[in-house]
Formats: structure tokens, C-alpha cells, sequence
């Protein structure tokens, strides 16, 4: 299996991406941080599937990381990343040194409000004018047609959307399904930091969510079926919850209107590592 070739400047990749649209074909997007997993291999597929060319960008991004030490912790598998690139395949990697994104005196943030500042902002300040800026420099460098996001991140997913809408981008954004191990847990590069015994227990996450989003449809109150899905995180073993709440599905704004689509989301920690995930209600 040949690995696609790995670009690392924004000039070599519009190069290549030129020549695409000077041919009429489709370009797709897969934004990651590498330390590739099957749920960033499905959202490739999914691009392979409606493009005529797929770019995946592999760019561990400082700007959304609050924590320095996480950004010096986050695996950089690069060539590990390449070879699973290339079971898809996919035309291109774009894998730019941090100097190219941000070059001497860049001073630009692209900052979405609303839907930024509530659970994952509210916990991470910054991370999401990190990303914010980060995918709309990934758009503009790659020009693509089709941008791939996993439904892992929703509040991600839904900050990008507004975005593209607000900042009239021209790049139509494909929300994917969430890939799951098969006891439940939500595919993440972080999941490699737990402990046996902590991966033992870290379905119970998903699985809590679950039984409340089926309690909340079934008639039980808002308020309980979280109380009890936080009281089952615990019990199972995790370190803390840090939020479980039911918000509109695209504002993220507290909602208790079953007529309009509503999310429920959790952020919990186990074994010093911090898990998310979503589901609809
Ligand atoms: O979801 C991620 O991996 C990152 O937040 C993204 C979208 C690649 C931006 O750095």
C-alpha cells in the first residue's frame, strides 16, 4: 500500500489543490491532530466516498490546548497515522510545523460566540478560539469543497458550523456519526492513557447517558435522570464529573423544549483522563 505524499507547506498543498479544481474535482477535508483512530478512519472513508480527492490535515494545534502539559503529552504517531491513511487512502497529508500555521507576528483570533462559551468552554477557556481559528486557517489553506467532523466533539461540530455560516466560507460541513468501541466507549486518542482497569470501566459513561436520555423520553424529570446517570459515573469508579446536561442541540443552550432536538452532554474524569461524549435525546 503506497502512503499519500505528506505536504508540510500551505504553497506545495495549493499547488496540488489547484490542480484538482482545475480538473472540476471535489475536495474533501478530514481536519485531525493525528494519533489516528478508526473514528477518524470512518470520517476519511466518508470523504473517499463523496470526493474525487481527500485531504487529511494532521496538525496538533497549540492554540487550543489550555493546558501546556497536555500539549506536550498529546501522541505524535505521524508515520503510524500515515500507514492507517493509507488503508482508505486518501490523495494527500498535510502535516504543517506550527511555524507555517502561525508564522512570526500572526495575531489574528477567530472567536464564535454563544455556542463557544457554555460545558466544554466554559471548563477549557480558550480552546475554542483555538480551534475556531485553526479550522478556518485549514479551510482557507486547503480550499476545500466538503469539511469532515466527528459527532464525538458536537459542541465542536456545532462551533464550525456556526462559523462557516457567519463567516459565509464556502465549505459544506458533514457532521459524522460517532464510532464506539463495542462496549459503548466513544472512540478518542485519549483512550489509550487509561488504565486496564480503567478501560474496564470507562463504558459505564456512555451507558449512563444512555439510561437517562430513555428515562427523560420515558416521562422521569430532567433533573432526576441526570442526578441518577451522575450517581452511576461515580459509583462505577470515575474520579469526578465535571458536567452532565441536556442543551438545544445546535445553540447549546439550556433547553428543557422536547419539541426542539435537544443533546445530552458529559464530560467525566477516570484515572486522570478526561472523557466526553453526547447523545440525542
Ligand atoms: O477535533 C480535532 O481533532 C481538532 O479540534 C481539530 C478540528 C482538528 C482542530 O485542531
Amino acid at each position: 500500500m503506497t502512503t499519500a505524499p505528506i505536504v508540510r507547506t500551505v504553497e506545495e498543498l495549493r499547488r496540488h489543490v489547484r490542480a484538482w479544481k482545475a480538473a472540476g474535482e471535489m475536495v474533501g477535508v478530514v481536519p485531525t491532530m493525528g494519533a489516528l483512530h478508526e473514528g477518524h478512519l470512518s470520517l476519511a472513508r466518508r470523504a473517499r466516498k463523496e470526493c474525487e480527492r481527500v485531504i487529511t490535515t494532521i496538525f496538533v494545534n497549540p492554540k487550543q490546548f489550555n493546558n501546556p502539559d497536555d500539549l506536550k503529552k498529546y501522541p505524535r504517531t505521524e508515520e503510524a497515522d500515515a500507514a492507517l491513511l493509507a488503508t482508505v487512502p486518501v490523495d494527500l497529508i498535510f502535516a504543517p510545523q506550527p511555524e507555517e500555521v502561525y508564522p512570526d507576528g500572526f495575531i489574528t483570533t477567530v472567536s464564535v460566540g454563544g455556542v463557544s462559551e457554555p460545558l466544554e468552554g466554559r471548563m477549557r477557556p480558550g480552546h475554542f478560539d483555538g480551534v475556531a481559528t485553526v479550522v478556518t486557517k485549514l479551510f482557507g489553506m486547503t480550499m476545500a469543497d466538503r469539511g469532515y467532523f466527528g459527532q464525538k466533539d458536537w459542541q465542536q461540530l456545532q462551533v464550525v458550523l456556526r462559523l462557516v455560516r457567519d463567516l459565509n466560507i464556502p465549505v459544506h460541513i458533514v457532521g459524522c456519526e460517532t464510532i464506539r468501541e463495542t462496549d459503548g466507549l466513544a472512540m478518542s486518542s485519549r483512550n489509550v492513557r487509561l488504565t486496564p482497569e480503567g478501560r474496564a470501566k470507562a463504558h459505564v459513561l456512555y451507558e449512563a447517558i444512555m439510561a437517562a436520555a430513555t428515562d427523560i423520553r420515558a416521562g422521569q424529570s430532567d433533573r432526576m435522570a441526570i442526578r441518577e446517570a451522575a450517581e452511576a459515573i461515580r459509583a462505577a469508579g470515575f474520579d469526578r464529573v465535571e458536567y452532565i446536561e441536556l442543551r438545544d442541540a445546535e445553540t447549546l443552550m439550556p433547553s428543557d423544549d422536547p419539541a426542539r432536538a435537544r443533546r445530552m452532554l458529559a464530560a467525566a474524569w477516570l484515572d486522570g483522563v478526561r472523557l466526553i461524549d453526547n447523545i440525542p435525546v
